[in-house]
């Protein structure tokens, strides 16, 4: 499972990079509204961080299909051939993502709340369709379940199109995606976090400093340890 980053603050993304194995990061028009900055630049900065290899997901925002077709040849001719356009899941978008699939545009199928959404993302040629996890529970339904039948869907029908899982609540619903083997998850820095910080952990491991430096003293590792000790 991809492993991305939904936020565009470059402190984080830089912090979550230099501590995590993360593939890439996803934007949304929310996410680039808190910048309070010109979106080109501060997609142009994450892009620079993250390097030429790695996703990056851009959301177009006009409401027509042709407008979706002009943001998306712009998108990817300011920020290179790693961008996945973001169209929403609705008619349109469909009529946008049929166009721009057959251009060689990567797309990724956002606003995904039903599999029926996300079976038409993959007749489409979208390369993942993303359910929106905990908005999906905020309705009622099970967003975790609905991925893991997106997923299912796709194998079964023989579409490449992979989920990209998005908008969570908690660690436990990514890890629940992650065993199951769907394709890539987004999530915000907090969520990534959670999944690591246990307070347990931490523990164990500073009993095991603690007793290395019973034998060779405060501030002695492997690496500067005499090979006598007195
Ligand atoms: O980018 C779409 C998705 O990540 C939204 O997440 O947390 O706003 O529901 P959230």
């Amino acid at each position: 499972m991809k492993l991305l980053i939904d936020d565009a603050h470059m402190d984080l993304i830089r912090h979550l990079y230099e501590f995590y194995p993360v593939d890439g990061v996803t934007t949304n028009p929310s996410i680039l509204a808190k910048s309070k900055r010109n979106p080109y630049e501060v997609l142009k900065e994450i892009r620079a961080w993250i390097g030429a290899d790695a996703q990056l997901h851009v959301q177009a925002v006009s409401r027509e299909a042709a407008g979706m077709e002009e943001e998306a040849h712009r998108i990817v001719k300011e920020l290179g051939e790693n961008t996945y356009v973001k169209i929403p899941a609705l008619p349109e978008g469909f009529k946008a993502m049929k166009t721009l699939c057959k251009e060689g545009i990567f797309i990724s199928a956002t606003a995904v709340y039903t599999p029926m959404q996300a079976f038409l993302a993959g007749k489409c040629g979208a390369s993942y369709a993303a359910p929106y996890i905990n908005r999906i529970d905020n309705l009622g339904y099970d967003g975790v379940q609905v991925a893991k039948k997106i997923h299912d869907m796709f194998r079964n029908n023989g579409l490449k199109t992979e989920v990209l899982a998005a908008s969570f609540k908690n660690s436990r619903q990514l890890l629940e995606l992650c065993e199951y083997g769907v394709g890539a998850a987004t999530v915000a820095p907090e969520i990534m976090e959670g999944l690591v910080k246990n307070q347990t952990v931490t523990a164990a491991v500073e009993d095991f400093i603690r007793d290395f430096e019973s034998l060779t003293g405060t501030g002695i590792n492997m690496s500067s340890c005499e090979m006598t000790i007195e």
